[in-house]
């Protein structure tokens, strides 16, 4: 039977494949270890610009000296950084991410910034490698809509929470409401294939709108949710570091650049400076993004 035939009876009843939980997890942990050396070279950027929000985190959580921390999707090392600060002395953090790249950063993060209580392991959040009630809270920003299964996800962190300890996570809100994603998007779309934000798998609109954040925190068993949207403007000193910054973080842009040649290269960056041209003020970028902010008691 040739491969053509065999497709072809294989899909006879035209039934798309849905990838499993552990396909979909798989390809995030790819996709992110490849992102890891360019979240490295912008973490001071990424810090300096989402200081508001971890500090809204850590206090949702009710972080304060002495307390045991989880931190969950911590990529190059925020909120658990902060975190480990505010809980100092007496406390500490632990910090947990599916790809050992991102691991091998965020330690890089605490060695530098001489956080001795903050603690970094690989760690899927579908199954925490922790007994049940050994901490006093929990953090996760911009990790959880990542996860193929996020009820799970949140369901092993009331696990792991002491009766009564705090879940203060971060997610993106709309695209309507988020043009610092949707504008490059669509400037990538032009050049190559992107696929339209799809609820049902991994992704960063995942867990927008506020009611199904709302919907997976209580149906992992959490009480006194309470979810808001919390406005941000992102800002660049110039169309250049909008451009470095933004081959180093945007997934969607990196993946194009790894398809295209040197001279549709140049092609995307003019299309992309030009579509980003109305957000500059006085020679800075500023861009709107929307994370809806939630917290939740165990
Ligand atoms: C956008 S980064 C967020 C990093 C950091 N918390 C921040 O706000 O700067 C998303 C992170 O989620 C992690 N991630 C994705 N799926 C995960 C899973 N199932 N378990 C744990 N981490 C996961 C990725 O490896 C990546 O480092």
């Amino acid at each position: 039977m040739t491969g053509a035939r065999r497709l072809a009876t294989e899909n006879y009843l035209n039934i798309p494949i849905m990838p499993t939980s552990d396909e979909l997890t798989a390809q995030q942990k790819l996709q992110w270890s490849r992102a890891a050396e360019g979240w490295e070279r912008q973490y001071e950027w990424f810090e300096g610009q989402s200081r508001d929000l971890t500090a809204w985190l850590c206090g949702a959580a009710g972080l304060v000296p002495g307390l045991q921390v989880l931190d969950l999707a911590s990529g190059s090392g925020q909120p658990a950084s902060t975190a480990a600060l505010r809980v100092r002395p007496g406390g500490g953090v632990t910090a947990t991410d599916l790809s050992p790249d991102m691991v091998a950063v965020a330690r890089r993060t605490a060695r530098r910034l001489g956080l001795d209580n903050l603690e970094v392991r690989e760690m899927d959040m579908r199954a925490l490698a922790f007994p049940d009630g050994m901490f006093d809270a929990a953090t996760c920003r911009f990790g959880l809509m990542f996860c193929p299964d996020p009820v799970r996800a949140a369901a092993e962190v009331r696990r792991v929470l002491k009766p009564g300890g705090r879940f203060a996570l971060a997610v993106w809100d709309e695209p309507a409401k988020n043009p610092f994603f949707t504008v490059l998007a669509g400037v990538v779309g032009q050049f190559v294939p992107v696929p339209p934000p799809d609820p049902t798998v991994p992704g960063v609109f995942r867990l927008a709108p506020p009611e199904e954040l709302a919907r997976v925190l209580g149906a992992a068993g959490f009480s006194e949710v309470e979810v808001e949207a919390r406005p941000m403007t992102l800002s660049y000193e110039s169309l250049d570091e909008y451009w470095r910054v933004q081959t180093d973080l945007a997934a969607p842009l990196r993946a194009a650049m790894e398809t295209l040649g040197p001279g549709e290269i140049a092609r995307l960056k003019a299309a992309v400076l030009d579509a980003m041209a109305p957000f500059v003020e006085g020679g800075r970028v500023r861009v709107g993004a929307v994370p809806l902010c939630a917290r939740a008691v165990r």
